[in-house]
C-alpha cells in the first residue's frame, strides 16, 4: 500500500470585519487546492461576524481564538502558509507594532519571524487607511516579506477577492 502524502497546512486568520461572513468561500477554494485548513479568529470576530459552527464543520476542526493552556497539546500543526482574510485596521497595526495580545496577532508575529509565507487581504475603510500609522504598518509588513492583496474598503457591490489570497501564496 502506498502512503498518502500529508496535505500542507494553511492557517486562515479571520478578523472582525463585516465581510468575514463570506470566509467559507476562501476555505472551499483552499481545500480544493489541496490545503488542510485551520481557522484562527480574533476574539471580536468570534462574536457574530461569521457562522462559526459552519466554518468549524467545513474545516473539520474547532476554530482557535484563545491561547491553549500551557500543559495542553498544540491544537494545530505548524503552518506551511498563512492567509489573513479579512484583515482589519486594528490587527494590521498591532501586528506591525509587535503587540501579540490575541492568539491571531501572536500567531502572525511568530509566523513572519519563522519565514512562513503570509498573504493578507485587508478590508479597511478609506478613512482609516489614510491614517499614517496604517500606511507605516503596510510598509513595515511588506518589508518583512508579507504579501498584500489590493486595498478593499467594503464599497457596496464590490466583491472581496477571497481567492487572490491563494494566488499571493503561489507568487
Ligand atoms: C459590523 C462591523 C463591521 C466592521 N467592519 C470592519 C472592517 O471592515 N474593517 C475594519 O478594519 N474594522 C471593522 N470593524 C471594526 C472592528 O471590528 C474593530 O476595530 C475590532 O476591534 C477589530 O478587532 P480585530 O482586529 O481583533 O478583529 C467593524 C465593526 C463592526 C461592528
Amino acid at each position: 500500500m502506498t502512503e498518502q502524502a500529508e496535505k500542507p497546512f494553511l492557517y486562515v486568520v479571520v478578523c472582525a470585519a463585516g465581510i468575514a461572513a463570506g470566509v467559507g468561500e476562501l476555505i472551499t477554494a483552499a481545500q480544493e487546492e489541496g490545503w488542510e485548513v485551520g481557522v484562527i479568529a480574533t476574539p471580536v470576530a468570534m462574536n457574530g461576524f461569521f457562522d462559526t459552527a459552519a466554518v468549524e464543520a467545513q474545516a473539520g476542526r474547532p476554530i482557535r481564538s484563545a491561547w491553549r493552556s500551557p500543559a495542553g497539546p498544540r491544537p494545530f500543526p505548524p503552518p506551511d502558509a498563512v492567509v489573513v482574510a479579512p484583515a482589519t485596521f486594528n490587527t494590521v497595526n498591532k501586528w506591525a507594532a509587535g503587540l501579540g495580545d490575541t492568539l491571531a496577532v501572536g500567531t502572525l508575529c511568530e509566523a513572519s519571524g519563522l519565514g512562513v509565507p503570509i498573504a493578507v487581504l485587508p478590508c479597511v475603510a478609506d478613512a482609516l487607511a489614510a491614517h499614517p500609522a496604517y500606511r507605516d504598518s503596510l510598509i513595515r509588513l511588506r518589508g518583512m516579506g508579507v504579501r498584500f492583496g489590493p486595498p478593499f474598503a467594503g464599497e457596496p457591490g464590490a466583491e472581496f477577492p477571497w481567492k487572490q489570497a491563494l494566488d499571493l501564496l503561489r507568487r
